[in-house]
């Protein structure tokens, strides 16, 4: 509703004054009432409106209808209730925000919501008034983010990695973006060789103008970091080297472009391959359970020899291939589950370190190298590679 400024009758200072008091009361009283977005509304066309407001009313009804020695007094006033205008309809907006925040936290507190964290305000003159700070309801429970959890695969990385550990094992890493180097030549594939084809590699573009050995890939195992190791540290070393690989592997139940891995590499003078067998049995067990046995198959790797293929007793079926009267999938109805790749470490690979202490006459070492979600899928009897890496949370919650 429209305000109609009051007369000015003469321009004394007692009648300034009553007028300016009348004003602000009005003023105060009417801000105060703003309760809804149409209050707020009339309250601006009723103050601040260009057409009618009582900004423009007592610019235009009291100053400049003002007779020239009366307008410096005049003109004083208007600038007054001008700025006080000017802030309570700043004001007004702001309690009202306040106030349907209020109803918003009331109305989400009935439903059992986390209600909407609290905006600041800014003004601290206004902060300190009532009504905003009597909205923020400071018992009202926090906003709750869920803890994560180890993911499958990690926890079992750990797992493996624990177990070393406590053998005097100590943990090394490299580089996932690999030298033909470090990934294949160091390792005694000699180029062209066959057996670099069985490792489906995926090469950096744009390389072919650079020497074989300096051609980026990502690396298809763990290896290469045996060598790394080796040229920093002296024998003797125990290490385990956990870490994620790369091959050219279309995605399926039990094929990734990307899994994981952990090597294994002990170097010292007098190592056999009785010091083998024997730590990859207790690593077994220790991960599996004592009743776990252990078998071991010739192999080849051109990085070891002699090599083999470590073969545990099935932990779904215990070793019978069956699963009551039905065929126990997981290993195929042979009892045997193959989990790791390992052997002597080849002379020829020493060759490589030689100048770093590592004389094939002097010292020997054996290696071995484990990919970690295959055992992460028997572990957990998941069927499908699959699911550890789509990142649904559904399914990897059942392991938080
Ligand atoms: N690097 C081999 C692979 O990825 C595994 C392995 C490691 C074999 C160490 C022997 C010794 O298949």
């Amino acid at each position: 509703m429209a305000y109609t400024v009051p007369k000015l009758t003469d321009y004394s200072e007692a009648m300034l004054q009553r007028v300016r008091d009348e004003l602000l009361s009005a003023l105060e009283y009417q801000a105060e009432e703003t309760e809804s977005e149409a209050d707020l509304k009339n309250f601006r066309d009723t103050w601040v409106g260009r057409k009618n407001g009582v900004v423009t009313q007592i610019n235009e009804l009291w100053l400049k209808a003002a007779p020239k020695e009366a307008k410096k007094a005049v003109g004083q006033v208007v600038n007054e209730l001008k700025t006080s205008i000017e802030r309570y309809a700043e004001q007004a907006a702001l309690l009202l925000s306040g106030i349907t925040l209020d109803r918003a936290l009331d109305a989400a507190t009935r439903q059992g919501e986390t209600p909407l964290p609290v905006p600041y305000f800014g003004y601290q003159e206004i902060v300190e008034s009532e009504k905003p700070s009597e909205s923020v309801d400071i018992t009202l429970p926090g906003v709750r983010r869920p803890l994560g959890a180890e993911h499958p695969v990690i926890k079992t990385m750990h797992e493996i990695v624990g177990v070393f550990q406590k053998l005097g094992y100590s943990v090394a890493e490299g580089p996932v973006v690999e030298t033909d180097y470090y990934n294949f030549e160091a390792l005694n594939f000699p180029p062209n060789h066959p057996a670099r084809d069985t490792q489906d590699t995926l090469f950096i573009a744009g390389q072919q103008a650079k020497p074989l050995r300096e051609r980026l890939l990502l690396r298809t195992h763990t290896s290469p970091v045996q060598i790394r190791t080796m040229e920093k540290m002296q024998p003797p070393i125990r290490i385990v080297i956990p870490g994620v690989v790369h091959r050219n592997d279309p995605p399926d139940a039990s094929h990734s472009p990307m899994f994981h891995q952990i090597e294994g590499l002990a170097v010292d003078t007098n190592i056999t391959f009785g010091d083998l067998k024997g730590t990859l049995d207790h690593a077994m067990k220790a991960l599996y359970g004592s009743s776990v046995k252990t078998h071991f198959r010739p192999s080849f790797f051109p990085f070891t020899e002699p090599s083999a293929e470590l073969y545990v007793t099935c932990f779904i079926c215990g070793g019978s291939g069956k699963r009551g009267s039905d065929p126990c999938r997981p290993c195929k109805q042979t009892g045997w589950i193959e989990v790791l790749g390992c052997g002597m470490v080849d002379p020829n690979v020493f060759e490589f370190v030689k100048d770093n202490g590592y004389d094939p006459k002097k010292v020997s070492g054996f290696a071995f190298g484990a990919g970690i979600d295959r055992l992460a899928l028997l572990k957990y009897g998941v069927d499908d590679l699959q699911y550890f890496f789509q990142g649904d949370v559904r399914f990897l919650e059942q392991w938080a």
